[in-house]
């Protein structure tokens, strides 16, 4: 009887162990894919026009995206993927935003290509100031919905995702 009882006390305190790493290790998974966003959201300084190439991609940390161009307008994107809210990298060798997460694959201005993601990546409204990008980030609006892109840009080499990604 004492051995029955020793063995459900046991048993009792291996399943809450367990259910306590369980727990750990979603919230810290969590934690290391979730994408931050700056701070505190509101205005953030970047850089001049002149720095954003035209087919170039620069990441902004303090503003949780990245800033590119199409002509003369300024796109940025906020680095959050509208599927499930991880930080969707730049790929150099592929030319395009792919998302490790899921696989969720997007152009060179945020624009959906395939994946789970809802719509294209999200953007931030911009204004210049005194020669310097301002980025709002507490004023995001919606990436589009799946449908043509709007740029000519095909992948341009091997994608950065595993081959098992989106599959
Ligand atoms: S979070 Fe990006 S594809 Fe799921």
């Amino acid at each position: 009887m004492e051995s029955y009882g020793r063995r459900r006390f046991l048993s009792r305190v291996w399943r809450w162990t367990a259910g306590v790493v369980a727990a750990a290790g979603a919230w810290t998974t969590w934690d290391v894919l979730r994408p931050g966003r700056s701070a505190s959201a509101g205005p953030v300084r970047t850089v001049s026009p002149e720095q954003v190439t035209q087919t170039g991609v620069l990441e902004i940390s303090e503003m949780s995206g990245y800033l590119t161009r199409v002509d003369d307008e300024i796109v940025a994107l906020w680095w959050r993927c509208p599927h499930l809210g991880c930080k969707v990298p730049w790929c150099e060798s592929s030319s395009q935003f792919e998302c490790p997460c899921h696989g969720s694959v997007f152009n060179r201005v945020g624009e959906y290509r395939r994946g789970p993601s809802p719509r294209g990546m999200d953007h931030y409204s911009t204004t210049t100031e005194n020669g310097v990008i301002v980025v709002d980030t507490a004023a995001v609006s919606d990436g589009d919905p799946p449908g043509e892109e709007s740029i000519d840009e095909p992948p341009t080499g091997p994608e950065c995702l595993g081959s098992e990604a989106g599959s």
